[in-house]
């Protein structure tokens, strides 16, 4: 970005890929439930917006088909950026037909236009290149260089973080320059004891990340509810606990593998549903009642982690120990967060939901090294992978 603002952008269109893809409240489509990827773009824009550019945001909000669905409309978002900008955002009713033309023809210097939701173009995530790059030419076609500040979706070989590259000049983001730089640190210096707590749901989205940083890290505390996998392999008896079946041998070798390194929670919240007014009550991790399910972890597990954090010099922390969106299991979370947050040592969090959690129980960000706007991204980072997002700024051709 610096190279880019050294060569001037007064009255240049500058197409920014943000990601702009928040979550909104559950069951309130358009209420948004955390803005943090809203305010973590906020530097590049005003930056550019300073030096005389004409802006062209473009994200991707959630997962629609390839097709303008309602739901997934940007403009709760063209709403909060023009709040937080202190001016007015103009939406795009398309991503590159004559709304999208209209709407950057109009744009005078400074000024910022966000286009909809790149996902309604089935260009923007097909796996044929030919589709693919014939969407990128299109959005190319709207502006004079192009700055990849979306993090959080590097790790997607997508139109508007890949192919896009070979269609204009193209630049990083501050933003991604600064969590690659975190990133980056986590594996390549990081200080020991090392320590890593995982959350969330599913033990199959973290199996890879699991492998990558088992050899590396000191401490792997499981919470979320990807330990009730964990709790089966070791034997115990998880109600009607999240689990994946198909993974219980993999938690088997990973915990015989681990040497005493993954440690599990002790206690759990176990509710008679899942739902925010269920009964609960807290019992031993391995005698969860048959008919209850496990809803986030328990005190002496929250004070067993802390015990276990005590002296990291490094943490990195992805996904929340328990339903932190309802108030009665969210407690887990909230522990694990404020230990990570009262250490003397590098703390990340890595990921949406923690992020989110982070925000939503109003614990101070400050008291953490670096809070990422990237979930996947971050995790497949971390493993190794090449994330095409960041190979793309590599490119040659324009
Ligand atoms: C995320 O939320 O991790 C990013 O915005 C990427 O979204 P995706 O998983 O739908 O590609």
């Amino acid at each position: 970005l610096d190279d880019l603002l050294a060569e001037g952008v007064r009255g240049r269109r500058v197409l920014v890929r943000a990601d702009l893809n928040v979550p909104f409240v559950k069951g309130q489509p358009g209420v948004i439930a955390d803005d943090g990827r809203i305010r973590a773009a906020l530097p590049t824009v005003t930056a550019l917006r300073d030096a005389g550019a004409r802006v062209i945001l473009c994200s991707h909000l959630g997962r629609p088909k390839g097709a303008p669905d309602p739901a997934f409309s940007l403009a709760p978002v063209a709403d909060r950026l023009g709040g937080l900008l202190g001016a007015p955002v103009a939406l795009a009713a398309d991503t590159v037909g004559d709304s999208a033309h209209g709407v950057v023809a109009s744009l005078v210097d400074g000024q910022v236009a966000l286009l909809e939701n790149l996902r309604f173009n089935v260009g923007e995530t097909s796996k044929d290149h030919g589709q693919r790059g014939a969407f990128a030419a299109q959005l190319a076609e709207l502006a004079d260089a192009y700055v990849d500040d979306a993090f959080g979706a590097v790790h997607r070989q997508h139109a508007s973080v890949f192919d896009i590259a070979l269609h204009l000049p193209h630049y990083a983001g501050g933003l991604v320059l600064r969590e690659v730089e975190v990133l980056r640190r986590l594996t390549e210096s990081a200080q020991h004891p090392y320590a890593v707590v995982l959350g969330g749901s599913k033990v199959s989205d973290k199996l890879a990340v699991i492998q990558a940083l088992l050899p590396r890290v000191d401490t792997l505390l499981v919470g979320g509810g990807m330990c009730f996998t964990f709790l089966r392999a070791q034997g115990h008896e998880i109600g009607r606990s999240l689990v994946e079946d198909e993974m219980v041998d993999t938690c088997r070798e990973l915990l015989e593998r681990a040497q005493g390194k993954i440690v599990l929670p002790t206690d759990v919240v176990a509710a008679t549903a899942f739902e925010a007014d269920a009964g609960h009550e807290v019992v031993p991790a391995d005698q969860i009642p048959a008919d209850r399910l496990g809803l986030d972890i328990g005190p002496a597990s929250v004070a067993a982690f802390s015990d276990a954090l005590a002296g990291a010099k490094t943490v990195f922390w992805n996904g929340p120990m328990g339903v932190f969106e309802m108030p009665a299991f969210a407690e887990g979370t909230r522990g694990v967060a404020e230990a990570i947050a009262k250490l003397d040592a590098f703390t990340v969090v890595g990921g949406g939901d923690s992020a989110a959690a982070v925000r939503a129980l109003g614990i101070d960000e400050d008291a953490f090294g670096h809070i990422s706007t990237g979930g996947g991204a971050s995790l497949e980072y971390l493993e190794g992978k090449d994330l095409p997002g960041l190979a793309a700024l590599h490119a040659k051709e324009h």
